[in-house]
């Protein structure tokens, strides 16, 4: 396994890739990595002949008042875990270069961060459209992978690859969890042992508002109502729960044949944000 950390070395390496027809996935991540991440590598794997791991906690995304400086990060061990699971290599490009001097450019989508995360998180999807498609012009993949865990993201960067006409293939992959369903987060090593029980809160109020879809309830405030119960008897707090169109994301006041819920809670001061298919 190589580790590259300009973006010139790695758009080489790419390039000689290419000209050999080896199909070039990438993973792009914020390091401090879990099984989720893991088995986004593993789906890489599967499908391409090189696999590409990015590490970057990219300051872009991030708001002031948000956790830039506390962002986890244990660079050794995400190289043991990555060599492991059989990546060829990882990039970790340098601050200086992702966002040198004079830098000004934005990548920003007009539509689908005016919902869910994007309204609680100023300008936090312009990060990360900026952020990835810096990543994909370093990397050049073929095909990227995304996890379903955060959805919006995914949405926002289907969306940004059609539109720009990227030639690149957008993956999605499930949400991987722990055994109480507590979505496998970087920020869930925040938790303290307490708060950690604490949130599994956020998996079981998404599973009652598929019971409750899949046992006939369509009325949306019914099923928000009943997730916010069950978030603030364990003691979190609601920042949003929705019931939403899965390709535009727009609020639903009745259940359809394909609907979405969302969730994002504080446990104590770590906020998780997680989501499911309601039906089907
Ligand atoms: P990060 O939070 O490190 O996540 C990297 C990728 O792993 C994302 O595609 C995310 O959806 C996926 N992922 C995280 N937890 C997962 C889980 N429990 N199961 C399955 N997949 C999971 O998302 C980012 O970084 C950044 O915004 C990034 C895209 C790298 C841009 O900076």
């Amino acid at each position: 396994m190589k580790v590259i950390r300009t973006v010139s070395e790695m758009q080489a390496l790419s390039r000689s890739w290419a000209r050999q027809g080896t199909v070039i996935g990438l993973v792009p991540t914020m390091g401090f990595l879990h099984e989720g991440h893991l088995s986004l590598v593993d789906t890489a794997r599967e499908r391409c002949g090189a696999v590409v791991v990015s590490i970057f906690v990219n300051p872009m995304q991030f708001g002031p008042k948000e956790d830039f400086n506390a962002y986890p990060r244990n660079e050794k061990q995400d190289l043991e875990l990555l060599e492991a699971r059989g990546t060829d290599v990882v990039f970790i490009p340098q601050l200086d270069e992702m966002y040198p001097k004079g830098f000004e450019t934005r990548v920003e989508l007009t539509r689908l961060p005016n919902h869910l995360c994007g309204l609680r998180r100023e300008g936090h999807f312009r990060g990360v459209t900026t952020v990835v498609l810096k990543l994909f012009a370093a990397v050049l993949p073929n095909i990227a992978v995304f996890g379903e865990k955060d959805y919006q993201q995914l949405l926002v960067i289907q969306r940004m690859v059609r539109d720009l006409n990227l030639p690149i293939e957008v993956v999605a992959a499930p949400t991987v969890r722990e055994p109480d369903g507590l979505a496998m987060s970087s920020r869930n090593s925040y938790l303290s042992p307490e708060e950690r029980t604490m949130a599994s809160c956020v998996f079981q109020a998404l599973q009652r508002a598929r019971q409750m879809a899949n046992g006939g309830v369509v009325d949306t405030i019914m099923l928000r109502r009943a997730m916010t119960e069950i978030i603030e008897q364990a003691g979190a707090q609601v920042d949003y729960v929705a019931v939403v169109d899965p390709d535009t994301l727009e609020e639903l006041l009745l259940v359809k044949e394909r609907a979405h819920a969302a969730v994002a809670a504080f446990v104590g001061r770590t906020r998780l944000i997680d989501n499911i298919r309601l039906k089907g």
